[in-house]
């Protein structure tokens, strides 16, 4: 009899500690707020060349900035489908006579992100941006009000000097400045975690830099994207910022498959592709390091989102009904799409179906960056 009551207390311990261990991890899990994966977009930037002016040029940026920021794309890259602005790196001279397009789409977009009470640090007046200011601006959660309570807020480090050992101070859009927790050099854009205030009387607040990632992979916040020039199509993958590259790639095309049909897997990195004009094969006809002719090898996935298309190409008719399709959770999402160029209009209707299969396809993703 005591053997069996040995027993059944080992048995009852054993259940026990199995309960503990399971509410710890729980725990854990509710504990880790942060998103781990990340969403990329790609399209070249030719597709401003449609439009038919340059107010029309801008409102385009504009309404790919703002299709980004509602689907928390981390990511931005324009491709040169053509291969003629090869230059990526250095100074950017802008639209000119010639009409650089990728150079004006990627500086309208970075202008956009950027929170309004940075933009005069970091954008001094320029032709690209002529019309950009009237833009809607993107409201995303790291652009802050100025008495909004917020943990992170994006901050230019201020040429004002500090006593040694103390820290740079920011201006990080509040009424009081922020004295960081390090020496950096003026001008540089940074991502401030604010610590609470201890006396709020204080002249300044007080906080600690982190990395610009730090906001989503730590609090789970959307926290704008960044902005990627790429020589031509192939660029796009290679110069990938990511050191594990993109783990899940989609192309996307009236004559790829059909988006009912597929289920997205888990990723890492996902990157969607929209083509101009002419659809994604211009851009690996004109690229020397590509030898296929056909796009749909570069993808692990060539979706066609518009499946039951019955014009050669989606009109803003056309479009609203894609939005308006069942399945997609952010139906409507893209109603001022109408008087976007066709390009865009494209590319939002495609942009809408993949958004709710990608949020689907990555619920299983969890685990650090
Ligand atoms: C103006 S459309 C290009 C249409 C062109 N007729 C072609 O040959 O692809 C520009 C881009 O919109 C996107 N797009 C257009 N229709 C699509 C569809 N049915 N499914 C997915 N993406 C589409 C693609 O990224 C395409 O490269």
């Amino acid at each position: 009899e005591l053997k069996l009551l040995k027993k059944l207390e080992k048995q009852r311990m054993g259940e026990l500690a199995e309960k503990q261990a399971e509410q710890a991890r729980e725990e854990e899990q509710k504990e880790d707020r942060g998103r781990h994966h990340t969403l990329s977009v790609a399209l070249p930037g030719s597709i401003l060349n449609n439009a038919q002016s340059p107010e029309l040029r801008t409102y385009l940026a504009g309404q790919i900035a703002r299709a980004c920021a509602i689907f928390c794309v981390d990511e931005i890259v324009v491709f040169d489908e053509y291969g003629e602005d090869t230059n990526v790196e250095g100074e950017f001279e802008g639209i000119g006579k010639k009409g650089k397009a990728c150079v004006q789409l990627a500086r309208i977009l970075q202008y956009l992100e950027c929170p309004q009470y940075l933009r005069k640090s970091f954008f001094p007046k320029h032709g690209d941006l002529q019309f950009a200011g009237l833009l809607n601006p993107l409201d995303s959660p790291h652009h802050m009000r100025m008495d909004e309570d917020s943990e992170y807020r994006e901050g230019v480090v201020l040429d004002r000097p500090s006593k040694p050992g103390k820290g740079s101070f920011v201006n990080c859009g509040m009424r009081k400045e922020v004295q960081i927790d390090r020496q950096l050099q003026p001008g540089l854009r940074v991502t401030v975690r604010l610590q609470e205030p201890q006396n709020p009387e204080a002249k300044v607040r007080k906080g600690i830099v982190v990395s610009s990632h730090h906001p989503r992979t730590v609090s789970g916040l959307y926290w704008g994207y960044s902005v990627r020039l790429a020589s031509c199509l192939s660029a796009v993958f290679s110069e990938c910022p990511f050191k594990e590259g993109y783990d899940l790639s989609i192309g996307t095309s009236e004559r790829g498959s059909s988006v009912d049909q597929v289920t997205l897997p888990s990723f890492r990195h996902a990157l969607v592709v929209f083509g101009g004009l002419q659809g994604l094969e211009a851009g690996v006809d004109a690229d020397a390091n590509l030898d296929v002719t056909d796009p749909s090898l570069l993808f692990d996935f060539y979706l066609n989102t518009c499946p039951s298309q019955g014009s050669r190409t989606i009109r803003t008719e056309v479009g609203q009904v894609c939005l308006a399709s069942p399945g997609t959770s952010t139906s409507g999402a893209f109603h001022t799409c109408s008087i976007q160029p066709r390009a865009g209009l494209c590319l939002a209707a495609a942009w809408d179906k993949l958004s709710s299969k990608l949020s689907l396809g990555n619920s299983a993703v969890s685990g650090g960056e």
